[in-house]
């Protein structure tokens, strides 16, 4: 501040202490000297730092903006919200969403401490992408109908996408099966305008026709990959005018394939032989998942089914899985069963609704965390090479 135009805020809040044990109220204001005046206009009122943000305030906004959609239970297994979709929950008895729990639950880890590895190598690389660790964003949509329009579009995609990026990983667009293509390429327009593209972006089965126009904006937002959430076919029987999904044949698969130089990722793979066809079809990624448990019921859950699909595919394709990953020991598990990465889907809406863009960082380096730190309790050194043999039984 110049000292010699005007008053520093020390000597204003002296002058103002003086003005108040003076009783200077209002009337005397145009008593007070231009320099005082000016001080006034110009000096804003101290601010007190911000606090800092932690978890528990995170949690506690998310549950304020999104209760009744989510309870932010203390374990985000499925059981408060069962058959809650649209919302949070799984689908029907809500036994999808259960299991994916469960399975991920009942898997123990050997503990080994009898060795030097201090700093694992927590770096993976994806697409050609160099992220700080195998966990990514999975793609969440639905702003209004599942998370009750407490926070904008916009607003929910920054945080995505800006929280991941913040913490050195990557973050995944959605695309509602009712948006039309001017609101697809909205969100392609912030993708590539805040982000040069690093995102990822995962789009309904739609028709060929409207997916390959899609995949245009995707090119032109720079994107680094993009696929279908093949499951989402469910609705094909029951799809309104103009909002067709289909399941797809190997041949259309293809086409998508090779329409574009983008990698390619199916989403909603459960079975190995479906992973096998992907691999065919010319897919980079399958995304081991049941959609969180909310398109078909009573599916196993992804911990269950992960190893026979990794038995025929790890290697050949890059095998992403979700379903209930909440803490960096999930991500420990699922990588020793298999998987290069895993996706997280409902904690990262809370943390967008409760912290936005910083909320989603935090989450996801505490994830991080977790999963360094387990990694030196189970003695595994590079995220490369999770052995089977840190899970009990295996
Ligand atoms: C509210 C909500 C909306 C979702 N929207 C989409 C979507 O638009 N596209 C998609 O591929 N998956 C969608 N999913 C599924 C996620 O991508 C992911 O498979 C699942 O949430 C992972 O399970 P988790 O939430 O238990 O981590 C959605 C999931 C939830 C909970």
């Amino acid at each position: 501040m110049e000292k010699d135009k005007t008053i520093t805020a020390q000597e204003r809040r002296d002058f103002l202490k003086g003005a108040a044990a003076f009783g200077m109220g209002v009337a005397v204001a145009p008593l007070l000297t231009a320099q005082a005046q000016a001080a006034t206009a110009a000096t804003p009122p101290p601010v007190a730092d911000k606090p800092k943000l932690t978890m528990a305030e995170v949690l506690r906004v998310a549950r304020e903006k999104l209760y009744p959609r989510c309870r932010v239970c203390p374990e985000c297994n499925g059981v408060a919200c069962a058959g809650e979709v649209p919302g949070f929950g799984g689908i029907g008895s809500g036994q999808s969403f259960k299991n994916n729990y469960d399975s991920l639950n009942r898997i123990q880890l050997h503990m080994r401490t009898v060795h030097d590895m201090k700093k694992p190598d927590m770096s993976v690389e994806i697409f050609g992408e160099t992220l700080a660790m195998p966990i990514l964003s999975a793609a969440t949509g639905g702003v209004t109908y599942n998370m009750g329009g407490k926070m904008a579009e916009e607003d929910f995609i920054n945080a995505i996408l800006g929280g991941c990026r913040d913490a050195k990983t990557l973050g995944m667009a959605a695309d509602g099966i009712g948006d039309p293509v001017e609101t697809f390429k909205r969100r392609m327009d912030v993708l590539k305008a805040s982000y040069g593209g690093k995102g990822m972006v995962m789009i309904k089965p739609r028709t060929q026709e409207e997916i390959i126009k899609r995949v245009r904006l995707m090119e032109e937002a720079g994107a680094v990959a993009f696929g279908i959430d093949i499951d989402s076919a469910g609705r094909a029987a029951r799809a309104l005018p103009g909002q067709t999904v289909e399941p797809k044949t190997l041949d259309q698969l293809k086409e998508l394939v090779n329409c574009t130089k983008m990698p390619f990722i199916l989403k909603g793979i459960m079975t190995a032989e479906e992973a096998e066809l992907a691999v065919q079809a010319g897919a980079k990624g399958v995304v081991v998942s049941n959609h969180g448990g909310r398109v078909l019921d009573y599916t196993p859950g992804v911990a269950d089914v992960l190893p026979a699909i990794a038995a025929k595919v790890k290697g050949k394709i890059v095998i992403f899985a979700d379903g209930a990953v909440r803490r960096g020991y999930d991500v420990l598990k699922l990588l020793a069963l298999g998987a290069d990465a895993c996706l997280v889907g409902r904690p990262l809406i809370r943390a967008a609704h409760g912290g936005g863009r910083e909320g989603v960082a935090m989450m996801m380096n505490a994830m991080r965390q977790e999963l360094m730190d387990s990694m030196v309790l189970t003695g595994v050194a590079s995220l490369r090479q999770v052995p089977r043999s840190i899970i009990v039984g295996a």
